[in-house]
């Protein structure tokens, strides 16, 4: 089976993913990187030149193609569970787990990023309070959640392994 770690941006997704594939002598697929690599293109500028949608359906083939591993550990981006049908497909041969960080930490922890095409507004705090309430519900819906926000990538890969 394959370990789908799910969260908002800076939640930890991708360092926690890379030591708990190492931990567990899994694969480690990072969907972001999967688009960058297939694209030649950073996200932030898929964003800039061709909009949220078309990167959208860029990650909907990454995860797609993800979701067909086995023993893989899948880190997704933070926007991945707005799609019902990449968690459907994700499901098949997975656990998802959940990575869980308050607004304020995961702000300390971006603010100073400057690759963060969602954030690039005037109150990033109050945009990371907005978009994690909207999507706290699919966050929470799945099968584990851990407190991501104390502790080193490697404790947190620990705990869940
Ligand atoms: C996004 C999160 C990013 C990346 C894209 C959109 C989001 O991934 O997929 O910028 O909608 O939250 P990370 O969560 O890995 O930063």
């Amino acid at each position: 089976m394959n370990i789908v770690l799910t969260g908002f941006m800076g939640s930890g997704k991708s360092a926690v993913g890379a030591e708990l594939a190492k931990k567990l002598g899994f694969e480690f697929v990072d969907t972001d990187e999967t688009v960058e690599k297939a694209s030649g293109v950073k996200i932030s500028e898929i964003f800039a030149l061709y909009g949220e949608e078309t990167f959208r359906n860029m990650e909907f083939e990454a995860v797609a193609a993800a979701a067909e591993k086995d023993n893989a550990v899948i880190a997704t981006g933070g926007g991945a569970v707005l799609n019902a049908q990449n968690i459907i497909n994700l499901k098949r041969n997975g656990i998802i787990i959940y990575l869980k960080a308050s607004p304020e930490i995961i702000y300390a922890r971006i603010k100073n990023e400057t690759h963060r095409p969602l954030l690039k507004l005037a109150d990033p705090l109050s945009e990371i309070k907005k978009l994690l309430s909207a999507r706290k519900d699919a966050y929470e819906k799945y099968d584990f959640s851990f407190d991501a926000g104390e502790g080193s990538p490697r404790e947190i890969a620990q705990k869940i392994a």
